[in-house]
């Protein structure tokens, strides 16, 4: 049994002898070493990998834009899968745990998963995909959604994954902005044992779009709609495919796929991932991050159609030859303990979730997980938002039993990869800290004067060159936005991440959270931006004001403030704008409270005052008023919330 791991007495977590040896990493050297050149330590770490051709320029920096492993040629899949035969033949890549407890876990083998991908990737050369053309994913989370991203990879075409819980509208403008020509689907999908039709979704959302050809997985056997001339099986077309298929040497800059993600403005951002950099990243904090080994039994909880999904359940955990563990539903489903029972049916070593699931598990209660002993397990993770002290000492306690470590691991969607977590074989690990910058990784905190704020107080995070390999090279086919979002807050050579952070003595950074009108709801990023861009195309709105407020579980939910058009309160012009945001946006979405008022607090420039709408909503001190040109709106608003918390 191993030790438990205690405090020292400034309160930090290190590393346990045990612990120390079996990690890939346990020399603080590492940190020194890669500091005195990055792009070598990079380089270093790339060579570990196949490569058709060897780079000739490991980093090129013309800012805002910058390049890694310059003139290299590789493809990720035979690092991903042809590289793991023949040691790995036989040995599970992934076992896919479905939703409804009475069907059968499937499991891919890394020689199955290579035969399944080349005949797949057959299957979409015959429909005319050739390398750079653009296809689309809506895919839950089953095995076909693994094979098809590889299937991509592996013929140079460049994909993007579309949350499958996304509205057919979110779809759309993805579908759009990507021209996608194929978009991969299937039938439906458990969601708390019920069928979701996403099928009905996919057809509603490429209307309006470049979509030829969609291919249907038969997941559920649920009935959908069929139109012959675009709709094909994926079971008919992976039929009489040959299991070999070359892979495409892609250059180390070519795109690798495109994932939206939620910016200040109403439409979503596709961030650009570059087939090199990407695999370098995703590679490497897999293996030095959660110390995947031979016998790792990884789960990453996340969806795929996030970053984590993309780089942890799938990329990270075959680069390193690891087994994962794919999960269709949700993890309290049918049973509060579901996840509990998957870690310990699978004997999973290294679990990764996100604060807002730990906080469900906690709701539940301490004592329904006691009779877990959880003892495969070696290590935690913790992703997508500042997990704190309580649910950070619970999961420590209550589920890594004190013998476990969490990596409270910092990243984004633009970032590929991880970029900020202590490592498990060095430390420190302190609550609510993500710890150190990862080796070869300059992070830095500024105030808006450029200047370093005094340790223990927050500033904005930047990232400072060579940034990291996997960091995205563009937002597509809208440079300016990059520009904008990135690269103009500090200048085009400093990286600015939109979060606020800290600094403790020892260096350990704590993450505060967004500076902009992002936020995370258990775990996933929303705009209020794109929110009332939705909101304002109802015809009964004038105006509206969109933003977020804590949630227990879910960490922050949305709340919306509506103008309507006759400026006479209406109540059900609530549930018309909670209904517009779901089916424009999803179900992620939904608003936690509409208030319709008669108007919105405003400077005398017009600029609505969230800060003073957020005072509001949580009752806090509301400060100084006198900036506002309409005053009197604020004690109207008062008067409706209080009515709207009375009922
Ligand atoms: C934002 C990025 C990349 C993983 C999933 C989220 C917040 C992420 C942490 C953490 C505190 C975190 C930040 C960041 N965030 N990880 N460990 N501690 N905050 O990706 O959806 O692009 O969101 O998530 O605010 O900017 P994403």
């Amino acid at each position: 049994m191993a030790k438990k791991i205690l405090p020292d007495k400034k309160g930090l977590f290190y590393p346990t002898e045990e612990i120390k040896k079996r990690s890939w990493v346990n020399n603080k050297k590492i940190y020194e070493e890669a500091d005195k050149n990055p792009i070598k330590f990079w380089e270093k770490v790339a060579s570990e990998l196949f490569w058709k051709k060897k780079w000739q320029k490991a980093f090129e920096h013309k800012p805002p834009f910058f390049k890694w492993f310059l003139g290299g040629k590789l493809n990720i899949t035979e690092n991903a899968l042809d590289g793991n035969l023949p040691k790995r033949k036989d040995k599970p890549a992934f076992i896919w745990e479905p939703e409804p407890t009475n069907e059968k876990p499937r499991i891919l083998t890394y020689g199955d998963l290579l035969k399944e991908v080349n005949k797949f990737a057959n299957a979409l050369k015959k429909l005319g995909v050739k390398k750079g053309d653009k296809v689309g994913i809506y895919m839950p989370m089953i095995p076909e959604v693994i094979i098809s991203m590889l299937a991509c990879a592996r013929i140079g075409a460049v994909y993007s994954v579309v949350f499958s819980a996304f509205s057919p509208s979110a779809l759309k403008i993805r579908l759009q902005i990507i021209e996608a020509k194929v978009l991969i689907t299937a039938d439906g999908y458990y969601r708390r044992g019920k069928p979701i039709n996403l099928k009905e979704s996919a057809d509603e959302g490429i209307k309006e779009t470049m979509v030829k050809k969609v291919i249907v997985v038969k997941r559920v056997g649920n009935k959908i709609n069929w139109d012959a001339k675009k709709d094909l099986w994926w079971h008919e077309c992976v039929k009489n495919q040959s299991e070999n298929c070359p892979a495409v040497a892609m250059n180390s800059e070519d795109l690798l796929f495109i994932l939206f993600t939620s910016g200040t403005t109403g439409t979503p951002k596709g961030c650009e991932h570059v087939c090199g950099g990407y695999m370098v990243q995703a590679y490497w904090t897999g293996k030095l991050i959660f110390d995947l080994h031979e016998e790792t039994i990884f789960w990453s909880t996340a969806d795929i159609g996030w970053i984590t999904g993309a780089t942890y359940s799938c990329y990270s955990p075959l680069l390193n030859g690891t087994t994962f563990i794919l999960y269709e539903g949700c993890p309290d489903w049918p049973a509060f303990d579901r996840w509990a029972q998957i870690i310990e049916k699978y004997k999973v070593t290294v679990f990764y979730t996100a604060p807002t699931a730990i906080r469900m598990f906690m709701k539940y209660g301490s004592d329904l997980v006691k009779k877990y002993s959880f003892n495969s397990l070696k290590l935690l993770g913790s992703v997508g938002e500042p997990i704190d002290e309580a649910a950070w000492n619970w999961y420590f306690q209550k589920v890594g039993k004190g013998r476990c470590l969490i990596v409270d691991t910092w990243w984004q969607t633009e970032t590929g990869g991880i970029l900020i977590t202590s490592l498990p074989g060095i430390g420190p690990f302190k609550p609510a800290f993500s710890g150190l910058p990862l080796p070869g990784v300059r992070f830095d905190i500024l105030d808006e004067k450029k200047k370093r704020p005094p340790i223990g107080e927050q500033g904005n995070l930047i990232l400072l060159p060579p940034f990291a390999p996997g960091l995205l090279r563009g937002t597509y086919k809208d440079p300016k936005k990059y520009l904008e979002t990135y690269w103009s807050q500090y200048g085009k050579k400093i990286y600015f991440t939109s979060d606020a952070a800290l600094k403790d003595k020892n260096g350990l950074i704590r993450i505060v959270g967004r500076v902009d009108d992002v936020i995370k709801v258990a775990g996933h990023r929303l705009s209020t931006g794109e929110m009332e861009a939705v909101i304002n195309l109802h015809p009964e709105v004038v105006e509206c004001a969109v933003l977020g407020i804590p949630d227990k579980i879910k960490g922050e939910v949305p709340i919306a403030f509506v103008v309507p058009e006759d400026k006479s309160p209406c109540p059900a012009l609530r549930d018309k704008v909670i209904n517009q945001v779901r089916r424009e946006i999803g179900s992620i979405a939904t608003l936690k409270e509409v208030y319709v008022v008669e108007d919105l607090p405003k400077t005398r420039s017009g600029k609505i005052m969230r800060r003073i709408l957020r005072k509001l909503s949580t009752g806090e001190e509301l400060g100084d008023l006198s900036t506002l040109s309409n005053p009197e709106s604020v004690g109207k608003i008062q008067i409706i919330i209080k009515n709207a918390n009375k009922i």
